[in-house]
């Protein structure tokens, strides 16, 4: 008996120590780049080569987006022994991580709990540890996990047991631990991302399974109308992100090409002051400077990951007007500003409402200007579609 509780005890410390690894992956919202929001389907081993050349030479790297992601679409099938083999695109996986790590960065990578992943490829059910292992000894460091055909085996099981209104919670849960075990027994410290669209509120649940981070909603798309819809829906979620564990509003679409510049500084205001995960979606190779100043903008990105860790949330609305804050370290606040309608705008700020009641200096992080000492309300005009981000200090 008491042999085989210290043999309990040493795997548990052992199992902590692992979970820990995970969890250090992501003291601050992971940052990168993922092929699917600019390649989708089409993603070729080459196109994630240069991808990770011009994470290094338009700077990105070096502003802090270190995962270099393949999404969807990378697998072959599984020969007799359940191994999964990637198709033609990804002649070699171990050599596709060699590389991204060789610059300096790290490798992430996709799959389902389902049988078949959203772009209809092999998920992983039913070999998640194989699967898992087998991600390890490619190098990885990052797995999206995403919902999709496991939807099917939830629906199958309501439909046998129409009394049980928590069984596909109760499942979804369990195939998202699974996993999530399953990388931890690989000993190698691998972000875990789940993408299962917010249902459930995965918030509460997440860090339970082990997870970095979880999508909070649907898709997001290049349109400034479904950038916002997501966005804005993150009020009153900041309890739940933190050192480890983040809310993820989806990737970023910054470079895409269908919203204005305005649109694209607002979804970045707003992405930072979630403490979301940073993950560039667009065309590295046709980066224009606007671009660039605004995903490398470099107090932008300290806002997002700032190390007290703390979730940006509303602090008012009035109709087409927002005001968002977020904790610094330092005592200091970041605030956004954001102007929704179609016309030019004044938005305010009371300080004093945000725990400066005498006053504090202000600094316009888009103009890279300091403001100044201010008190009382702070006021900005901002075009249509706008947003201001302000770093307020003692
Ligand atoms: C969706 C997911 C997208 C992308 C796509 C790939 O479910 O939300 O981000 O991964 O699947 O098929």
């Amino acid at each position: 008996m008491r042999v085989s509780m210290s043999l309990c005890c040493a795997l548990f410390a052992v199992s902590a120590g692992l979970a820990g690894a995970q969890t250090k992956a992501a003291m601050t919202p992971p940052m990168g780049w993922n092929s699917w929001n600019h390649f989708a389907g089409h993603v070729t081993d080459a196109d994630v080569r240069s991808a990770a050349d011009q994470m290094v030479s338009t700077g990105m790297r070096d502003a802090g987006y270190i995962y270099v992601n393949v999404d969807d679409t990378w697998q072959g099938k599984r020969d007799a022994q359940g191994v999964l083999h990637t198709n033609e695109r990804f002649p070699d996986m171990k050599a596709l991580g060699d590389y991204i790590h060789s610059k300096g960065m790290k490798f992430g990578i996709y799959s389902s709990p389902g049988a078949k992943t959203c772009g209809g490829y092999e998920g992983s059910l039913d070999h998640e540890a194989q699967d898992a292992k087998m991600y390890a000894e490619w190098g990885v460091d990052f797995l999206k996990y995403d919902l999709c055909s496991y939807n099917d085996n939830l629906l199958a099981a309501q439909a046998a047991h129409p009394d049980d209104p928590t069984i596909k919670k109760t499942m979804m849960i369990a195939a998202y631990k699974k996993m999530g075990d399953a990388l931890k027994v690989t000993g190698r410290p691998i972000v875990y991302s789940l993408c299962q669209y917010g249902v459930d509120q995965p918030w509460k649940w997440g860090p339970e399974v082990g997870a970095s981070m979880w999508r909070t909603t649907d898709d997001i798309d290049d349109s400034y109308g479904r950038m916002i819809a997501i966005g804005f829906s993150q009020a009153g979620l900041s309890q739940y992100g933190g050192p480890g564990h983040w809310n993820d509003p989806d990737m970023l679409e910054i470079g895409n090409g269908k919203m204005d510049q305005d649109e694209y500084r607002t979804h970045m205001t707003l992405w930072v002051l979630l403490a979301s995960p940073l993950l560039a979606g667009n065309d590295l190779s046709k980066m224009t400077d606007a671009d660039k100043a605004l995903l490398m903008n470099k107090e932008a990105i300290a806002i997002d990951q700032d190390s007290l860790g703390k979730q940006g949330d509303r602090l008012y609305e009035s109709g087409d007007l927002d005001v968002w804050t977020k904790p610094l370290t330092g005592g200091r606040v970041a605030v956004g500003l954001f102007n929704r309608s179609w016309s030019v705008r004044d938005v305010s700020v009371d300080l004093a409402a945000i725990g400066f009641k005498n006053g504090g200096n202000v600094r316009d992080v888009w103009k890279g200007k300091d403001l100044g000492r201010r008190s009382g309300v702070f006021t900005d005009t901002l075009v249509k579609h706008g947003a201001t981000l302000l770093i307020v200090s003692k």
